[in-house]
């Protein structure tokens, strides 16, 4: 565990970090080491994942869901402004490896924790106070389940350290047990040496789709911004559909040509639904619960299966 650690250190050039069981667990401890506690606000963008809620929840403080942006789905400093205006802290979340816009976000003063858990390997999580990481099933690499917690500040992750494990402790607080096993740390390792490769597949695979959407994007089609940078990974590649319909026509016909697409975010798992929060003041997410599908994107991609989806794509335009 601590060579993994040391991996991230190296990675980030310098700071702490805490590896721990999960990327939940990581948002925790996150959000412990930096102060936030009970009474105080927190702002989760609604297009996201309801771990964010849990972690929020757990730390005792109060999650309040904002929209994310139109064009790379992150979230939109403007709402938090607008929804979330006693926020003492942003979850920024790196939407499918598209960099959220935490500058603009610190410049508020708020604290902002980077999660990284769709976004590792693509350079951000430099900026914020904290930045978590997850190493799930489905994640950019694996230990089956995972987190990690990183931060410039010394005593952030120092106070994650010392939540994750209880025994042996001469004083008494409250901690838990989120340590990560070695196993787990041993799998993540083996695949972190490889991220450099892993981005370069996955770039690879996402400039063949891009070849054959630009049909598509002439019918009212888009796709996510916030890409393009060579240092960037894409997590998922999201056809954004001009409505609904359209959407669901195109998951079917991809269906019967065996090519599994999924809508990475439905409408009832929209935080600010989960919360029940008033619609309309989450159009872009709404928008995007409607319309989005998230085709194929993996580095164990063949080329001929590659090759399979860009025909079917090049067929549906
Ligand atoms: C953006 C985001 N944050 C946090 C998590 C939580 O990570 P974990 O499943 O490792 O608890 C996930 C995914 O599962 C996620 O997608």
């Amino acid at each position: 565990m601590a060579a993994l650690e040391a991996a991230f250190v190296a990675m980030n050039g310098g700071g702490r970090a805490c590896a721990v069981s999960s990327g939940t667990a990581a948002l925790l401890l996150a959000l412990h080491g930096l102060g936030v506690k009970a009474g105080m606000t927190v702002a989760v963008p609604s297009y996201s994942c309801s771990a964010l809620l849990n972690a929020v929840n757990m730390a005792g403080a109060r999650p309040v869901p904002v929209d994310v942006r139109p064009d790379d789905f992150t979230v939109d400093p403007a709402s938090v402004e607008r929804l979330a205006p006693d926020a003492v802290a942003v979850i920024a979340v790196h939407t499918f490896g598209a960099t959220a816009q935490v500058a603009a976000l610190k410049s508020s003063g708020r604290l902002v924790i980077e999660d990284c858990c769709q976004s590792l390997g693509g350079r951000q999580g430099l900026v914020g106070d904290a930045s978590v990481y997850s190493f799930y099933a489905t994640k950019i690499i694996t230990g089956g389940q995972g987190g990690l917690v990183w931060s410039q500040a010394a005593e952030v992750a120092e106070a994650a350290r010392d939540y994750r494990e209880f025994d042996c402790r001469e004083t008494y607080v409250p901690r838990f047990n989120f340590q990560m096993t070695d196993i787990q740390a041993a799998m993540i390792e083996s695949q972190f040496v490889r991220l450099d490769e892993i981005r370069s597949r996955r770039r690879t695979i996402r400039s063949r789709y891009l070849a054959v959407m630009r049909a598509l994007t002439g019918a009212g089609w888009r796709l996510q911004a916030g890409l393009d940078e060579a240092t960037h990974l894409p997590y998922r590649f999201i056809l954004v559909a001009p409505d609904s319909n359209a959407r669901d026509a195109m998951k079917e016909r991809l269906e019967r040509d065996n090519v599994a697409s999924i809508v990475p975010i439905e409408r009832y798992e929209l935080l600010h639904r989960y919360l029940n929060a008033d619609s309309r003041h989450y159009p872009v997410s709404e928008m995007l619960a409607d319309r989005a599908l998230s085709i194929p994107l993996y580095p164990g991609l063949s080329d001929d299966e590659v090759d399979s989806v860009c025909e079917v794509l090049g067929r549906a335009a």
